[in-house]
């Protein structure tokens, strides 16, 4: 991975250099030589324009500049993907260093460009036989006196994360299932001070888990629940920030079998506790003084003699009846049983990350975040705030009570789906029907796994939900 650092000394001319500029006056600074200085200028006679890149054979030359917008989180969203840009034509001429230098109080912007420029550098080659060229650059070098170490630690932990977040998610079901994500989620704790816990199928089975131990009848794997906890002694909160993450490794659907296409993709249905498993080593590399508890269900959704089938009633942790009309809905029958579980820490606020709906697709598309949110609605302010720095935007859905009784049953206490229209709603009332807490949840279903890649953001895994949700506990940490 690309490593960033930060220096305050002037980097040498002859070096890979980006120079962001506010004005075209500026580049006289920069820019020496007559020729090359007239150049640039006609470059960005093209208001469209953000950088213009000169080969100077033995080292790369770079001016940004960013047109003004209405919106300063535009402004950022066009440094990270200019970024990215750059990024591309380092790797072409095998530049391994490059430098970002920036004027005064514009920090944050270079931050931004490192972020898109080290988050464009991701590749998942592993299964490749003659795997295509490496990255050539390995280190980012911004030159600020307004950035110091801990930025540059809270840029390589988040870049880490987000890589790490979409190995997983990239990494096929046949080998990912619940007891290799519980592993890896032990090997995430024994370097960085977390302590975590695997929950194995007897004690799944002792505690009652019966949505999870639902899910799991079709599989030949047995089923986790892995609690991972971040509990530092300067934790500015006293109850609990729990975060749970859908670990579904694969989603056949069950016995309502999805069909045509729509199995491709579902090795990704796991994002969710991808997410959280990523964001938890991220919170506890930077020391984050927040006392944070995961808690993941993992389990593939397969057909089997075993699996459940349409009709059948189920016993839920909290001893809820459910009854399953549609297998495919089984997100929330692993989830329900974790939420019910987070009741036990008394929690300040409980966040569900979870590929749940395609409902939730079609609603948004891949461009953000679908959430709701139950009893919160002092945090919802400060998560569109992050969502828009990040641009992990949100949209919030409506999560009016009516929603709620599309779920009620005839038979048990609450159904697994309710009609055909709001799924991603009536999904977020099951949810809530096991909570007693500040509750936001977060479906993830359209921007977890993308079909191309867009800008930073590779084609597969894309890692969202961990900048977005550090972002807003960095925030919130300073109302604590
Ligand atoms: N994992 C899927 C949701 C999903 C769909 C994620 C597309 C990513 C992309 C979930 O388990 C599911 O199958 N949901 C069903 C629920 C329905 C049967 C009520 C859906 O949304 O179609
Ligand atoms: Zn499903
Ligand atoms: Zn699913």
């Amino acid at each position: 991975m690309i490593k960033s650092r930060i220096i305050s000394t002037p980097a040498s001319a002859e070096q890979n250099n980006i120079y962001i500029i506010t004005d075209l006056i500026e580049l006289a600074q920069h820019i020496h030589e007559p020729a090359i200085h007239k150049y640039i200028l006609k470059q960005f006679d093209d208001p469209e324009r953000s950088f213009v890149h000169i080969n100077q054979y033995e080292y790369l030359l770079f001016i940004v500049k960013i047109k003004a917008k209405k919106d300063e989180h535009l402004i950022l969203e066009k440094y990270r993907t200019t970024g990215n840009q750059i990024l591309k034509k380092l790797n072409e001429n095998e530049a391994t260093c490059v430098n970002i230098i920036h004027p005064e109080k514009l920090g944050d912007k270079a931050f931004a460009l490192a972020e898109g420029l080290m988050l464009g550098a991701y590749q998942f080659n592993k299964f490749k036989s003659a795997p295509a060229p490496k990255n050539s650059l390995s280190e980012v070098t911004i030159v600020s006196d307004e950035l110091n170490e801990s930025d540059a630690l809270r840029l390589n932990c988040l870049v880490q994360s987000v890589y790490d977040c979409r190995n997983l998610v990239n990494e096929p079901a046949i080998t990912l299932g619940a007891k290799v994500l519980a592993e890896y989620c032990e090997a995430v704790s024994i370097h960085s001070g977390i302590k975590t816990e695997v929950l194995n199928l007897k004690k799944i089975e002792a505690l009652n888990m019966g949505g999870l131990l639902a899910v799991n009848k079709g599989s030949n794997e047995p089923p986790t629940f892995t609690i991972m906890e971040w509990k530092p002694s300067n934790a500015k909160n006293l109850k609990p920030i729990i975060l749970v993450g859908k670990g579904v490794t694969f989603d056949t659907g069950g016995m309502n079998i999805k069909t045509g296409s729509y199995m491709d993709n579902m090795k990704m249905d796991m994002a969710g506790a991808a997410t959280m498993i990523s964001l938890m080593d991220a919170i506890a590399e930077t020391k984050m003084p927040l006392y944070v508890i995961a808690l993941l269900p993992a389990t593939d959704n397969r057909v089997g003699p075993n699996a459940i089938v349409p009709g059948d009633v189920i016993t839920m942790f909290d001893k809820t009846t459910v009854e399953v009309l549609n297998t495919d809905a089984e997100g929330r029958l692993i989830l329900a049983d974790a939420l019910a579980y987070a009741k036990k820490y008394d929690p300040m606020l409980v966040i569900t990350a979870a590929t749940l709906t395609g409902s939730a697709v079609r609603a948004i598309g891949s461009n953000g975040i679908a959430a709701m949110e139950n009893n919160a609605g002092k945090y919802t302010g400060m998560l569109s705030d992050a969502g828009f720095e990040t641009y992990e935007r949100i949209a919030f859905l409506p999560f009016w009570d009516d929603y709620a009784d599309m779920i009620k049953s005839k038979v048990a206490d609450i159904k697994n789906v309710g009609p055909s229209e709001a799924g991603a709603i009536t999904a977020g009332k099951f949810l809530q029907h096991f909570t007693d807490y500040p509750f936001i949840h977060l479906d993830i279903a359209g921007p977890a796994f993308l079909d191309k890649p867009d800008a930073y953001r590779p084609f597969g895994g894309s890692g969202i939900g961990i900048r977005l949700l550090f972002n807003f506990f960095t925030r919130l940490i300073k109302t604590l």
